[in-house]
């Protein structure tokens, strides 16, 4: 295994943004990771773990500290669930089970990254999210180098929340995750927009799905295609924030907005989660803003973007010229939803 001196993170992100990490290394075995863990401690280095890139900021200065880049490979099927390496590419994985007609993940469809992410932020669209299939995540635990096994309820799954990114952030290294699939191939259709741009079929299939979630995804800008500035993003930079029914009604009784159009979801414990992006919009920042070489992608106002070339200072003012908006509008804060590195 080898442990590279300062190693540019920005080529490793989809965003394109940041400084070098003052060491990398490459783990494809929980060997490599014990190995890791053991210089990084020898040194007295702090250490962080890299998936696909598709939801982190890195700063400008870098960062430093060890770098890990999960490269842990290797998909197993034992019936209907799978169980993948966390370097495994999530996207691939999801083609293959629409591919053997499993169902459970169809509408996760065309989202980057890899496996080991999708636990830790709960990764959830169009109606599903992966709290509905995990049934097992693997890891070591940074501390000891310990294997820890995680069953569902272990995990601690809210929206897009889990204990790997709450209270537990920093303590476990993903080494592979379980899903449990359905082999009934009958695909979600929970929500409205994708139901819509379903070509008509009464049962649409899996592949179908995939295909119309792909397709939702590059109209908004959020699936990775070559060449395309309006995708350097990382997904949704800020949350759905749920609030209360007073401050949900409040919002909507604030004049000069289209409340008619105010999309609003119901949460547990009677609380209601509002639409970041019209939010944003109603605060008067249309899709296409820019600030810089950031920007808001012309086709989703949640996407901010790297114009080319762009600083992380650059994504951190867009960002807090964003929130600053929202919140004098409508007194709402919105929490950023990538992890900050750096
Ligand atoms: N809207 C706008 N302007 C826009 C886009 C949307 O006003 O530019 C309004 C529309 O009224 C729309 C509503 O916002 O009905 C919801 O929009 P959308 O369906 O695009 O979903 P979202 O809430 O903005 C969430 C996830 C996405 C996920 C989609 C689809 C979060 C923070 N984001 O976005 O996840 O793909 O739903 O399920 O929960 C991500 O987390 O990185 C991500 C891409």
């Amino acid at each position: 295994m080898q442990f590279q001196p300062q190693v540019p993170l920005a080529p490793y992100t989809t965003l394109g943004v940041g400084g070098p990490a003052r060491w990398f290394a490459e783990a494809a075995s929980e060997d490599d990771i014990g190995e890791a863990l053991e210089f990084a401690r020898q040194r007295n280095l702090p250490l962080f773990v890299l998936g696909g890139g598709s939801n982190l900021l890195v700063a400008d200065a870098g960062y430093d500290g060890l770098v890990l880049h999960i490269a842990l490979r290797g998909v197993e099927r034992q019936g209907d669930i799978y169980r993948a390496g966390a370097g495994e590419d999530w996207d691939a994985l999801v083609a293959q089970a629409v591919a053997e007609n499993l169902a459970g993940v169809e509408c996760l469809s065309g989202i980057p990254g890899t496996v080991g992410g999708t636990p830790v932020q709960n990764v959830g669209a169009y109606g599903q999210d992966v709290a509905e299939t995990v049934v097992e995540v693997r890891a070591i635990e940074a501390g000891t180098g310990k294997a820890v096994i995680f069953s569902r309820e272990e995990c601690g799954f809210s929206y897009r929340r889990s204990r790997f990114n709450g209270q537990d952030a920093g303590k476990y290294i993903l080494t592979s995750v379980s899903y449990k699939l359905r082999s009934d191939g009958a695909p979600a259709l929970k929500y409205p927009e994708l139901r819509r741009s379903l070509p008509d079929a009464s049962e649409p299939s899996l592949a179908q799905v995939r295909e119309t979630v792909k397709k939702i995804r590059r109209s908004k800008g959020m699936l990775l295609v070559a060449g395309d500035p309006d995708c350097h993003s990382a997904g949704s930079f800020f949350k759905n924030p749920i609030v209360d029914l007073a401050t949900a009604d409040r919002v909507a009784a604030i004049p000069g907005n289209d409340t008619a159009n105010m999309p609003r979801y119901p949460e547990s414990q009677g609380r209601v989660k509002l639409s970041a992006a019209w939010l944003i919009e109603q605060a008067g920042i249309a899709k296409g803003f820019t600030l810089g070489r950031a920007g808001v992608s012309s086709r989703h106002t949640l996407a901010l973007i790297n114009r080319g070339g762009a600083a992380a200072a650059e994504l951190r003012a867009l960002r807090d010229h964003i929130r600053a908006a929202v919140e004098e509008r409508f007194g709402v804060w919105l929490e950023q939803e990538p992890v900050m590195l750096g």
